[in-house]
């Protein structure tokens, strides 16, 4: 479907795009959105939006992808970020078991619920409230350093595991 259908008819709306495509794809879909939506932002910003490195990201006004996508859609839409430090590569064979864990953050405590009920429906991935949506500044640099060990261990499933506390239940 387009994406503005998907906006239309989705509750929880996951927004998969190169960061350089985000800020106007969010735009062409915006009018679509209804109050008390959920939208997941998964982009990243890494330097490839402007004809750089994976391995580095770029500096967003907003402060990272998550807070740009915020500052686009209405503000009755709850932007949460997620599963920016899960490989593609490791969700492609829905059988096979995720060994990553998913940071989530948002200023909406209900949709990081929702989210975080989602990330239970991945065998093997255990979903953590990362707190506000502010963290997304910290957890999109993961995200580059994700690559730069994919790169210096030749795979493409490097992903993170957090000790010490346990997930939420
Ligand atoms: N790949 C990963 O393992 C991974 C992990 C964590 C986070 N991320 C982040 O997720 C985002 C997407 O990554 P990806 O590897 O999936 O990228 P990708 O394969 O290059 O792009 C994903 C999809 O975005 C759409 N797209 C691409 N360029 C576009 C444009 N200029 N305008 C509008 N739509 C466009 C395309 O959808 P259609 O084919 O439907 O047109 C494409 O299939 C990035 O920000 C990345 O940093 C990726």
């Amino acid at each position: 479907m387009s994406n503005e259908n998907a906006v239309l008819q989705g509750d929880v709306i996951v927004v998969t795009v190169p960061f350089a495509a985000l800020l106007d794809t969010l735009k062409t879909v915006k009018s679509s959105f209804k109050t008390g939506q959920v939208l997941v932002n998964v982009s990243v910003p890494l330097e490839t939006a402007v004809g750089g490195r994976a391995t580095r990201t770029v500096g967003v006004w907003a402060g990272s992808a998550g807070e740009l996508a915020a500052s686009v859609v209405p503000k009755t839409v709850s932007v949460v970020t997620a599963f920016n430090n899960v490989s593609a590569e490791l969700l492609k064979d829905p059988a096979k078991q995720v060994e990553c864990d998913v940071l989530v953050c948002s200023n909406d405590d209900n949709a990081k619920r929702i989210v975080l009920d989602l990330v239970k429906g991945i065998a093997g991935a255990r979903g953590f409230d990362a707190g506000a949506l502010e963290n997304s500044r910290t957890i999109e640099q993961i995200t580059a350093l994700l690559v730069s060990l994919n790169i210096r261990y030749k795979v493409k499933s490097a992903g993170l595991r957090i000790t010490g506390i346990s997930p939420v239940s």
